[in-house]
């Protein structure tokens, strides 16, 4: 089958029923994405789909065949570019398990809602959870980015 990941065509010989997870990272060795709790449960996982947050671990491979594929390696323009930068001053990450996740969430947040409510923040985040807690950090490069977007 063919995917198109961060703009680059590939052909993987594989189940269709295969997680995505799984063909990002085991099949294509790209392993900026993270493996949580395998049940959509955690956002560690989250990819977009044609700019849709996705937890690639509960998606077959086959639900990803003719939408553009972008993981956390392949993320990029001015939101992206925002969100990395406000990551990055406020020092966001503490052990960075969840933080792919937590980034490609907050990209496409702020890709549709260049001025989010906290409430916003919370419905579209809600979905990542963090071990370490870094939520208000969180937040806080969320409201940063958009800053910097306005
Ligand atoms: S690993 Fe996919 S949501 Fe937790
Ligand atoms: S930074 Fe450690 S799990 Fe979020």
């Amino acid at each position: 089958m063919k995917l198109t990941i961060n703009g680059e065509e590939r052909t993987l010989d594989i189940d269709p029923e295969m997680p995505l997870l799984w063909a990002i990272r085991d099949e294509l060795g790209m392993t900026g994405t993270k493996f949580g709790c395998g049940a959509a449960q955690c956002g560690a996982c989250t990819v977009h789909l044609d700019g849709v947050p996705t937890r690639s671990c509960v998606t077959p491979v086959s639900a990803a065949e003719g939408v553009a594929v972008t993981t956390i390696e392949g993320v990029a323009g001015p939101v992206a570019e925002a969100v990395q930068a406000a990551w990055t001053e406020l020092d966001v990450p503490q052990c960075g398990y969840c933080q792919s996740g937590q980034v490609m969430s907050a990209v496409a947040l702020l890709t549709e809602n260049k001025k989010p409510t906290d409430e916003d923040i919370d419905a579209a985040m809600s979905g990542n959870l963090c071990r370490c807690a870094t939520y208000q950090r969180i937040r806080a490069g969320i409201k940063s980015a958009a800053t910097k977007l306005a």
